[in-house]
């Protein structure tokens, strides 16, 4: 098994992409390549948009697994590419030899995911900046236009410079190169040289042979002269290119037409005497033809071997010291807003910007509307506030899972439990939202027939607090939000007694917007609403940890159904949550929703965390800048 985000990202099962070539990745490669667990890509290279079109419908035709199509930005076509792969809602789209910027929003609207080819950090930041979900980092190493720095050189300092995955080609033909790849920091592989000699790959037969009998030094990079250096198998043709490029009395232009057209002759018609049969220098290790299955089995398995290996004599080498005295391992948590924080506009910046929320959105066009237009009235009534927060909060997520930003344990404050459970893997989105609705719907209900209200309790401890409520009727504290700050749910008819007795301790009491005295007695019918609602309903698992409002744990997989009926009628233990995770080793928490107020708590509970939070595009950069800020610093260090 080798997953990685870029698996989640693209839906693919292994990290590993078919490189796009010019003339050599079609529909059947690509195709075969995706069938296989990695991604296929077609390549556009040179060739009309008509061309591409085709080779979309018949890719589609011959998988239903996502598939990639590459667009050289520098050809004529490139335009009517871009819009071709729009309109086809291509899953992924490569760049090369160019800045995708002008076509970003074009594709992003459609939900495509973009991952340029970059060979610099500096072209790695711009495209990152233009909305990129990963990048492509290509060494010199590779077939076809390649760059000045190495893959060794080049992946890591990409790495550093981004905070999307990076995937690393150039040089890579064999599970050692993968797990190589790993090492210096990427999320998966793009390779091109080892396809060339799948099976699949419709290159002419001579084109084949050339590269399964190619040494390590029989490749050449010419080309360099004219400020596009490309690199292929050393013929007679190439090397007289490569030396003519020191020829003064050659102009630029007659060299530029020597090479025009030389790729299409090897692949097309494997012409030995003016093709030009691009690959890289790892052609030595290409060996014999085989089918894209046997390629991709045998690199996973080669690249799971490396690992093992790596793991056994690394920890052969390493003297750990004892783990007590190793200090917990920084790890990164989301919590998710809960009621209270929305707001009219919520979101849409958002959906117009990342198309991969959009689906999301789209679920419920009725509560999409209400989260960007309002009215307010209708926004702040329970039924609609839940499951248009819980649709913010797994939006904000979502863009920054797709900018490599993940958790490793998540919490929700009451409604943002339900979310960060989704996000955790208990619940498919669909589910999720579903089961909001329901919940919703429930404590409206309850809350239409047990009128109460919600109070939060300034300047007294929890204990206080809590004394207070026992000496009164139907008023309980509800959520421990964070020392000082504890909310309290009551009848109506005792609200004047509750805010009369914290007045006469010094505290401070404000009513709150809630529409019911959530979390309380009052709401024993929705508890067992959503009880009976959950019974025939298959959770799914736990992927990573998910604190309870209810037990301020983790959740235990056969607990859960149990643990989100207690969540509607027993306090919020938010506060030590936050102290349990921090204990766990939990030192960044990122806020995940409309307004801020979950960071708020949380400094107050602990001023020596690092909090964010992501609620629209500003809150969005500002996070992620800050993340990468802190990444550098460390690496420094
Ligand atoms: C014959 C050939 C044609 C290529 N054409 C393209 C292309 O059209 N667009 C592109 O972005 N990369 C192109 N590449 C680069 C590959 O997509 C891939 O990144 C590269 O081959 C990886 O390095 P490797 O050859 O060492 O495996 C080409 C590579 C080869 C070998």
């Amino acid at each position: 098994m080798i997953k990685t985000s870029i698996c989640d990202l693209l839906g693919i099962e292994y990290p590993i992409f078919q490189g796009g070539m010019a003339w050599v990745s079609d529909a059947v490669l690509a195709a075969a390549v995706s069938n296989s667990g990695g991604l296929g890509i077609i390549a556009a290279g040179s060739a009309p948009a008509s061309f591409v079109s085709e080779q979309i419908k018949k890719a589609k035709e011959l998988t239903d697994k996502p598939f990639g199509v590459n667009i050289m930005l520098m050809s004529p076509f490139a335009e009517e590419i871009a819009k071709v792969v729009a309109r086809e809602k291509v899953p992924v789209v490569t760049t090369g030899a160019g800045n995708p910027s002008r076509f970003m929003k074009l594709w992003i609207d459609e939900g495509i995911k973009v991952i340029p080819l970059i060979a610099s950090t500096g072209h790695a930041k711009m495209v990152q900046r233009s909305g990129a979900v990963a990048v492509v980092a290509e060494g010199c190493e590779a077939g076809g236009h390649i760059g000045e720095l190495t893959t060794m050189a080049l992946v890591p300092q990409v790495c550093d410079a981004v905070n999307i995955p990076v995937i690393a080609a150039g040089g890579i033909g064999d599970g050692r190169g993968i797990a190589a790849a790993f090492m210096l920091g990427a999320a998966g592989v793009q390779i091109g040289t080892r396809f060339l000699a799948a099976k699949e790959c419709g290159i002419h037969q001579n084109y084949k042979d050339k590269v399964i009998a190619a040494k390590d030094i029989d490749t050449i990079a010419t080309g360099k002269r004219l400020g596009h250096p490309v690199r292929s198998i050393k013929t007679p043709f190439s090397r007289d290119l490569f030396a003519k490029e020191y020829d003064a009395s050659i102009s630029n232009e007659e060299l530029e037409a020597l090479g025009t057209g030389a790729l299409q002759l090897a692949a097309v018609q494997g012409d030995l005497n003016k093709g030009c049969f691009m690959a890289g220098q790892i052609s030595g290790l290409v060996k014999k033809e085989q089918t894209a299955k046997e390629i991709i089995s045998e690199l996973v398995e080669e690249a799971v071997k490396q690992g093992d290996r790596f793991s056994a004599s690394f920890m052969k080498q390493k003297t750990c010291p004892p783990a007590s005295t190793c200090p917990p391992a920084s790890k990164i948590a989301f919590v998710f807003a809960g009621q209270g924080a929305q707001y009219a506009g919520m979101g849409q910046d958002l959906y117009e910007h990342f198309g991969c929320v959009r689906e999301l959105f789209d679920m419920s066009p009725e509560i999409r509307d209400l989260c960007f237009n309002g009215p307010k009235e209708q926004l702040d009534m329970t039924i609609n506030t839940q499951p248009a927060v819980f649709l913010v909060d797994l939006a904000c997520v979502t863009i920054l899972s797709g900018k490599g930003i993940k958790a490793d344990g998540v919490a929700g404050f009451s409604l943002g439990e339900i979310p960060a459970a989704c996000y955790a893997g208990l619940m498919s989105i669909s589910q999720a939202f579903q089961f909001v609705t329901h919940r919703a719907k429930a404590m409206h209900e309850c809350a239409q027939k047990k009128k109460g209200s919600m109070y939060a309790v300034l300047k007294l401890s929890a204990k206080e607090v809590k004394d207070i409520c026992d000496s009164l009727t139907d008023t309980y504290p509800v959520n421990f939000n964070s020392p000082g700050q504890t909310v309290v749910a009551c009848s109506e008819g005792s609200a004047e007694k509750l805010q009369k007795a914290v007045a006469e301790q010094g505290g401070k009491s404000m009513k709150l917007a809630a529409s019911g005295a959530f979390h309380s007695p009052f709401m024993n019918k929705a508890s067992e609403s959503i009880a009976a609602y959950l019974e025939n309903i298959d959770l799914g698992t736990l992927n990573i940890p998910l604190y309870s409002n209810t037990t301020a744990r983790e959740y235990k997989i056969e607990d859960a159904k149990e643990l989100l009926t207690k969540h509607i009628n027993h306090p919020v233990l938010w506060q030590k949550s936050i102290e349990n995770m921090i204990a766990d080793g939990f030192k960044t928490f990122i806020e995940a929703g409309p307004g801020k107020t979950l960071s708020g708590l949380i400094k107050k509970i602990n001023p020596d965390v690092s909090v964010y939070n992501v609620s629209d595009i500003p809150s969005l950069e500002k996070t992620v800048l800050l993340l990468q800020e802190k990444e550098h610093s460390k690496t420094k260090l």
